[in-house]
């Protein structure tokens, strides 16, 4: 069986194939150096060293445990009635500045500076590639699912790498041995190779682990955004560590997943390496997003 998940209408199919970008023909200033530090002074994504290995390590044992099939199938549907509120998404990018994510062993800052660092980053490299400039802005907003008023989600329902359920998880998964206590592990529905999947049957037909991304994707396409395939791969996959990383789940990709993954690894090393402690000055660079913002989405979206 394949769970088929959000099929984009004809009308929306199209502009975004139109719309598609070519990661082969990018212009790029290339200035961004990747600093070796972050900001506690420990190489980046390394979850054996530093004041918050604890924290991370208790976060992924939450999230393996709990993230099963039924779950993130349950919440899925719950989320897509978007019923939470009402806003644009800058009143989005504000808000979430109350929020710290525990999984990310890199970040003690607030969320909107993180936002404008991998922004104001990309957006000097590839000066012509506005969409990337925006999903960079945005790709993090559907952290706002730990606030009381978007149901007050628990973070390992909302942050931290991502999986697909509903098949064999996979070892190269950072803390693997906490899956063993998950009830789908010794599911024979749901602990094969393929699962409830099938080769090449697409990364949109896969059921992710329930977090930001796969929320913040859900709004974008449901309000009509215009962003190209790309931008919407990016911000559905861009926690997806076991597969862009390590090749994991490599065998559920389609033709068109593998054209996308090349703009996710773009913007991959400027959402880990952009974790530093360089201040954007939030009201010089906010008109340039105000107007991506009106190019790319209605004034005020359904979340
Ligand atoms: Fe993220
Ligand atoms: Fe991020």
């Amino acid at each position: 069986m394949i769970v088929s998940v959000e099929k984009p209408n004809a009308t929306q199919a199209k502009s975004a194939e139109q719309a598609q970008p070519d990661a082969n023909k990018l212009v790029s200033n290339d200035q961004f150096t990747v600093p070796q530090n972050n900001a506690f002074g420990n190489t980046f994504r390394d979850y054996e060293v530093g004041a918050r290995t604890d924290k991370v390590e208790q976060h992924y044992k939450a999230s393996h445990i709990n993230q099963t099939y039924d779950f993130v199938k349950k919440i899925r549907e719950e989320y897509k009635k978007l019923s939470k509120a009402e806003m644009g998404i800058w009143e989005c990018c504000e808000l979430l500045n109350e929020v710290v994510d525990d999984s990310d062993p890199d970040l003690d800052e607030p969320q909107i500076q993180h936002l404008l660092q991998s922004a104001e980053a990309i957006r000097k490299d590839y000066p012509n590639e506005d969409w990337l400039h925006l999903t960079a802005l945005i790709h993090d907003l559907g952290k706002i699912l730990v606030l009381p008023k978007f149901g007050e989600l628990p973070q390992w329902a909302v942050v931290g790498d991502t999986f697909p359920v509903g098949c064999a998880f996979d070892e190269f998964n950072v803390h693997y041995k906490y899956f063993r206590e998950n009830p789908d592990f010794k599911n024979p529905k749901y602990n094969t190779n393929n699962g409830v999947y099938s080769e090449g049957c697409g990364l949109d037909n896969l059921l992710m682990s329930w977090g930001h991304d796969d929320y913040m994707y859900m709004v974008a396409k449901e309000n009509g955004t215009t962003l190209p395939q790309a931008g919407l791969f990016i911000i559905r996959y861009h926690s997806f560590y076991p597969l862009h990383k390590h090749g994991a789940y490599a065998q559920f990709m389609n033709e068109e997943d593998k054209k996308n993954m090349k703009w996710l690894h773009v913007f991959n090393k400027y959402d880990l390496y952009s974790k530093s402690k360089a201040h954007v000055d939030v009201e010089k660079v906010k008109p340039y997003y105000e107007s991506l913002i009106a190019k790319y989405f209605p004034a005020k979206l359904k979340w």
